[in-house]
């Protein structure tokens, strides 16, 4: 078992990582001070239901005195909406829940996203628990970024709301199929980017395509959350370098919404960060072997690399929603191999058509 801690200005957090950690929530949930008389409400998507771990944890916490519900979830992207939460909030409602209930998420970064957001704004705010359940999660879960989308993009709605802790028993990631761990491996490989060049170079050398058993997994996942979680120590309201976190998710965010979600988050990470790489090798803070490092590590990993054929000025309209301009341009967190990223404001749209040409 690991245990890596948060510092928050608004409260530290625990990340506990091992084999066994549902079996330990009970004691974890006394150690958050959440007692017995606190309701408990798992939300959790259809496919991770039909896994079995929501109800697992349900009979842990029943039988350790909680009162416990599970409310369902459509699986995908298109559940982080308005309307998912509108009905989630008069389930709660018709349960009974109030100030002194908690969530928490069983799921991947949808449900984290979706059920975090549920907890920050449901009267004011009730407390709240990561329980991921997917390799790309070992992102979305720590930083206390949670939000929704709206029609017209990504995460529009949202707010900063870490978790009271962080519960991830990685023995549920040997159910993932192939895809989506292909889809965490790309945030791992972002992490490594911005934080962990040693990390890159074992992938690249030894390539993670499916779960490699608990023990190496555990590994992986506490590689790839130190990176983070230095970064929104030093940053958490992101003014400055936690935008290096957004490698490849300026262009990736486009593509994956433009895709209508076909093309996974992670997938389109890859894309974008590849994509992204070129403007980097056009300024001279990337070399053209170090783009096409970055380009294999992705194809090592299964990933897509190349921007689909979409106009461009739809790519430029989903840019302007997510980018507020600063400065003469578009604000991008460029990858670079020497520093954590190129944090630039002036990206213009003649560099982001020829990266998106050439990738
Ligand atoms: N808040 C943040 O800081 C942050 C960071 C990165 C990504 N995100 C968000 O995370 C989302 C993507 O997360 P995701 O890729 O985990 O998506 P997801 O939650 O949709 O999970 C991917 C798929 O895997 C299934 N699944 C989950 N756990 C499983 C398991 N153990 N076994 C088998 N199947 C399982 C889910 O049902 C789903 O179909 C995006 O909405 C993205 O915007 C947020
Ligand atoms: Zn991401």
């Amino acid at each position: 078992m690991m245990e890596l801690e948060v510092k928050s200005g608004k409260g530290n957090y625990s990340i506990y990582i091992g084999k066994k950690e549902y079996s330990l929530l009970p004691d974890y949930l006394e150690k958050a001070h959440i007692h017995t008389d606190s309701p408990i409400v798992l939300v959790a998507d259809k496919n991770v239901l039909g896994l079995s771990y929501p109800q697992q944890i349900l009979s842990i916490l029943e039988h350790a005195g909680y009162k416990a519900y599970i409310i369902d979830v459509e699986p995908g992207d298109e559940s982080k909406s308005l309307a998912t939460c509108e009905s989630i909030y008069y389930r709660l409602l018709d349960l009974g829940i109030h100030r002194t209930g908690v969530i928490i998420a069983v799921g991947g970064g949808v449900i984290g996203d979706l059920a975090g957001f549920i907890a920050a704004t449901f009267e004011r705010g009730i407390r709240f628990i990561q329980a991921p359940t997917t390799l790309l999660a070992h992102d979305s879960s720590i930083g206390g970024k949670v939000g929704i989308n709206l029609a017209r993009g990504k995460n529009l709605v949202g707010a900063f709301y870490p978790p009271n802790f962080v519960l991830y028993d990685v023995t549920v990631l040997g159910s993932l199929p192939e895809r989506e761990w292909r889809n965490g491996m790309a945030e791992v490989i972002k992490h490594g980017l911005i934080g962990n060049k040693n990390l890159l170079a074992r992938l690249y050398e030894h390539p993670l395509t499916s779960f490699p058993g608990a023990a190496d997994a555990e590994q992986l996942l506490a590689a790839g959350m130190k990176v983070k979680v230095d970064i929104v120590e030093e940053d958490e309201l992101e003014s400055g370098i936690r935008m290096a976190l957004n490698l490849g998710h300026t262009i990736g965010h486009a593509v994956e919404q433009l895709s209508h979600y076909a093309i996974h988050h992670g997938e389109a990470v890859a894309i974008g960060i590849c994509a992204e790489a070129q403007i980097s090798v056009a300024r001279g803070y990337l070399t053209r072997e170090e783009a096409l490092y970055i380009k294999e590590l992705f194809q090592k990993h299964g990933l897509p690399t190349e921007v689909p054929d979409l106009p461009i000025e739809d790519v430029f309209a989903k840019i302007e929603v997510d980018k507020k301009h600063r400065g003469s341009g578009w604000t991008f967190a460029l990858p670079s191999m020497t520093e954590r990223a190129k944090i630039v404001h002036d990206v213009t749209r003649g560099e982001v058509r020829a990266a998106c040409e050439l990738s």
